[in-house]
């Protein structure tokens, strides 16, 4: 079968061949500073100095992956023992590895089940999902509540744990405290993506609303993406968590469609996060990074916010959260905007706050502008 290449990485190759000096690649979702540079995140460095001085093989880590690991970022991402105590966790090919097995886990364990994706989604979820072999139904993403009411016992709810990609959207905590009363009383099972923690309103205040949920739902699914919080995109870290009560078939599941797929995980990336989270002194630096990210795309996301504010549609730009902002334009004004203005986003809107150099807000303000209402002259 021939599949049509994916337009995000066409986008980004198009921006690659764009010579105008100016040009401005917003598309992928990889943190920048304001030089533009992806950077190895302090506590990675250090992390990785240690390693390289203490590491004594490089043999398989094993199917369920590195277990220092895996303690350590379930105890992160899973504060509540009792919670963990019904954990089985599994390292995995980063976050898209750990939706994936995730899939095959819920397929296989009932062939009628159906995944409740809200829309927009973020682009590879229903491609995951569905090549799990899963059904998928879709519904406006402000419907979650209404489509866990609806769903039979039995299918599961996808929602992503905080920063959603890509309507920045971020749930109330009473939000996620009404839905995990609707998902227990229905027995619709949650799978939450958590790619973005850390990135919207703090690492504790991001994993709350997830947290609060798994204390009431028997079962839940928790994929994990190391690729955002650590900066570690390329290493693929992400780790699939499983609360329920048959652990000893959930990790078969897993390790069985891990094994048929890229049979170990990596083992870099995973050990660096270990180690980070095991070291009160390397885990501070972490969480202080981390913190001075959020900070940098709250400041460029306020920026645009206070400078788009009047156009219509564009009042809620400063209550969205995370990496991203979508922009309420057209397809053909996103086009405008790359095509006039060298500054490349999604057709949908979406652009990645990380790639916008501080200084260039009051220009790519400027250009949103002037592509939202092209016959209105800036001021
Ligand atoms: C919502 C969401 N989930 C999962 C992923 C997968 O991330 P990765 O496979 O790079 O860890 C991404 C990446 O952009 C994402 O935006």
């Amino acid at each position: 079968m021939l599949l049509s290449a994916d337009p995000l990485w066409e986008l980004t190759a198009a921006c690659g061949r764009d010579t105008r000096p100016g040009r401005l690649d917003l598309i992928v979702g990889v943190y920048r500073d304001d030089s533009g540079a992806s950077p190895i995140m302090r506590a990675v460095r250090a992390a990785e100095s240690r390693l390289a001085r203490s590491s004594t093989t490089k043999a398989y880590v094993g199917p369920s992956g590195d277990h220092r690991f895996l303690a350590s970022i379930s105890e992160l991402i899973l504060d509540d023992p009792s919670v963990r105590a019904r954990a089985t966790a599994v390292q995995t090919v980063a976050g898209t590895g750990a939706l994936r097995l995730l899939a095959e886990l819920i397929a296989a364990t009932g062939p009628d089940r159906t995944v409740h994706l809200g829309v927009p989604a973020y682009v590879n979820h229903q491609g995951v999902l569905r090549a799990a072999g899963l059904r998928v139904d879709t519904h406006p993403v402000a419907d979650m509540l209404a489509a866990a009411s609806v769903a039979r016992p039995g299918d599961v709810l996808m929602i992503q744990g905080c920063c959603h990609n890509p309507t920045g959207y971020q749930m109330p905590a009473s939000d996620w405290d009404a839905l995990a009363e609707v998902l227990y009383r229905r027995g619709v099972v949650p799978f939450i993506d958590q790619a973005y923690f850390g990135l919207g309103d703090g690492l504790e205040a991001d994993l709350d609303g997830m947290r609060r949920l798994l204390r009431v739902v028997p079962e839940a699914y928790v994929a994990v993406s190391g690729s955002k919080a650590w900066g570690l995109y390329s290493e693929r870290v992400g780790a699939a968590l499983v609360i329920g009560t048959s652990p000893a078939r959930d990790r078969a599941l897993l390790e069985g469609a891990a094994r048929v797929s890229y049979s170990q995980p990596p083992a870099h990336g995973a050990a660096l996060v270990a180690e980070i989270l095991t070291d009160p002194s390397l885990r501070s630096c972490w969480r202080d990074e981390l913190e001075s990210m959020r900070l940098r795309l709250g400041r460029l996301r306020s920026g645009l916010a206070l400078r788009l504010s009047d156009l219509p549609g564009f009042a809620g730009l400063s209550t969205q959260r995370g990496m991203f902002l979508t922009l309420p334009l057209s397809p053909e004004a996103m086009e405008s905007l790359r095509v006039d203005h060298g500054v490349y986003g999604l057709p949908t809107g979406r652009i990645n706050l990380a790639g916008l150099p501080s200084p260039r807000v009051p220009e790519v303000a400027a250009a949103i502008r002037a592509v939202a209402q092209p016959s209105v002259p800036a001021p």
